[in-house]
């Protein structure tokens, strides 16, 4: 695959085959009316004194930039003929609790491609040094006001509708919570691996911490097969006012120490939500991944 090939948007709808096995399950049952009870934070106070319901508006935005060191020109990949990234737009375009998706950029050929397909693009500077501060600046110019954010990882172009489904009902349940994220069953082959992040959650379905090490670690420093670990998966949405804050958090030596950012939000005392989901992990991080992938989607059937 040649990453630097031209965009050729196809215009045939993806594929959905594959969301029916997706189910969002324990952690976000825990009742809404509970969930509320438990809201002790301020923060929460004030929300719940709205009438109605709560953070109702939801935007999901897909940042994409063209310039990576392990692979250029990734969002624009073609993956069984279509550019990964309208891949990820249709599979989030199928998502019922997003009322708007927008493709953030500050890539002149991801923007043409991104139209070419329908999508609605925002220009973000190229200052943005990650995913999040890009989603912040596209939040800040976007028209209309949104409560909650979803950052849709462009390089996850099989992301099942249901996971952001999951993952926007999880936050509008947990008013406590500023964020929420999905994880899924670690695979044991991957248990020492450091590019597959690992999280342990509380009772109540809150992120207690994630490492690239293996978590929770069994006394006898062998991987227990009976045990449950969690793989984290890279989608994440975010309540917007803490999105606002989030960049400008310092850096948190928990969070340097792993570099994982996620972290940050943990050690200032924020809580997390998250689900857990059947999902295979496909991300494409490098050029190989495109063939794997591909092969995944022929044997699934995935067009
Ligand atoms: C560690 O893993 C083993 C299985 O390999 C399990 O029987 C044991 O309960 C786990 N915990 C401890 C503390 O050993
Ligand atoms: C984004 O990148 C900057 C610079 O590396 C960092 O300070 C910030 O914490 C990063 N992460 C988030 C979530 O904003």
């Amino acid at each position: 695959m040649n990453p630097m090939s031209i965009c050729t948007p196809s215009s045939s709808s993806s594929s959905s085959s594959s969301s029916s096995s997706t189910k969002a399950w324990i952690f976000h049952g825990i009742a809404v009316g509970a969930a509320v009870a438990v809201a002790i934070g301020a923060h929460a106070y004030l929300y719940l004194r709205r009438p109605g319901k709560f953070r109702t508006r939801v935007v999901g935005i897909i940042p994409a930039r063209f310039a990576s060191s392990r692979f250029p020109g990734k969002p624009l990949v073609q993956i069984l003929g279509k550019p990964m990234i309208q891949r990820t737009w249709e599979r989030a375009k199928m998502a019922s609790s997003l009322d708007h998706v927008v493709v953030a950029t500050d890539d002149e050929k991801i923007a043409d491609c991104c139209r070419g397909f329908g999508a609605d693009v925002i220009i973000t500077s190229e200052s943005c040094r990650n995913g999040t501060e890009r989603c912040n600046e596209a939040l800040q110019k976007l028209e209309k006001k949104y409560d909650i954010v979803v950052n849709i990882q462009g390089d996850e172009p099989l992301i099942e509708p249901e996971i952001i489904d999951g993952i926007v009902k999880a936050l509008q349940g947990a008013p406590d919570a500023v964020f929420s994220t999905a994880v899924t069953s670690l695979k044991p082959e991957d248990a020492f691996d450091p590019n597959r992040v690992k999280c342990v959650v509380d009772n109540h379905g809150y992120a207690i911490y994630f490492s690239r090490g293996l978590i929770p670690f069994n006394k006898s420093a062998n991987v227990n097969p009976q045990f449950p670990y969690l793989l984290h998966l890279g989608i994440q949405s975010y309540d917007s006012k803490f999105l606002k804050i989030y960049p400008e958090l310092t850096p948190t030596p928990l969070q340097l120490e792993e570099d994982l950012e996620q972290l940050k939000v943990l050690e200032n005392g924020y809580k997390m939500k998250v689900i857990k989901v059947d999902h295979e992990a496909h991300g494409v991080d490098a050029p190989e991944d495109v063939e794997k992938i591909e092969h995944f989607m022929r044997e699934r059937n995935l067009s």
